[in-house]
């Protein structure tokens, strides 16, 4: 079974916390789909492959990125921790047949992304409120996220953002642009 074949290939590949982190975003990224109405095996198999390349160095995401013409933007080459989106679904691609619809919602759930669908909003989610995260303002996240998926994708963006100017980190404009795209979808 493809879920079994990627538990243990990602076991093998990430560190514990990142693991257990895994499984914690394949069982809410299961929950949120039965609620919303799309696949769950699919978002359970998503949610479980989000970060299999998290943990490589930047010289092997560099070397995998050359290796299979995987292009980096100006501000993904600044901030490392952006680059396992897109290796994780190219890698998901090839390893384990991912759709594209798999693989966008790998690619999108650390930015956020106009171009998400339901299921790549579900895994944009799941990935900040499954079981094992703690912090202020999770617990309003997660009832939101059950009711209106929308709405809990504008909060998690909009937290983030805050975040970032706050510590002076820069901003992926991909996060700004799905903020404001909902905001003005609702007008
Ligand atoms: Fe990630
Ligand atoms: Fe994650």
């Amino acid at each position: 079974m493809e879920y079994e074949k990627i538990k243990n290939d990602i076991k093998q590949i990430l560190s514990e916390k990142r693991y257990t982190h895994s499984l914690g975003v394949a069982k809410k990224a299961e929950e949120l789909a039965k609620i919303h109405g799309i696949n769950e095996k699919k978002a359970k198999i998503v949610g479980l492959a989000h970060d299999i390349a998290k943990e490589m160095s930047k010289e092997e995401a560099y070397k995998y990125a050359t290796e299979n013409g995987i292009e980096f933007d100006e501000i993904e080459k600044l901030n490392p921790k952006l680059l396992h989106s897109k290796l994780g679904a190219d890698i998901c691609k090839k390893k384990y047949n991912f759709t594209k619809e798999m693989q966008d919602a790998i690619k999108y759930h650390t930015t956020g992304n106009v171009k998400m669908d339901k299921l790549a909003k579900i895994i944009f989610i799941a990935d900040k409120t499954e079981e094992n995260r703690e912090y202020e303002g999770l617990e309003e996240i997660i009832q939101i996220s059950k009711k209106d998926i929308d709405e809990a994708v504008l909060y998690i963006c909009c937290r983030g953002v805050k975040r970032n100017l706050d510590k002076k980190v820069i901003i992926h404009p991909d996060t700004i642009n799905l903020i404001n795209k909902i905001l003005i979808d609702r007008m």
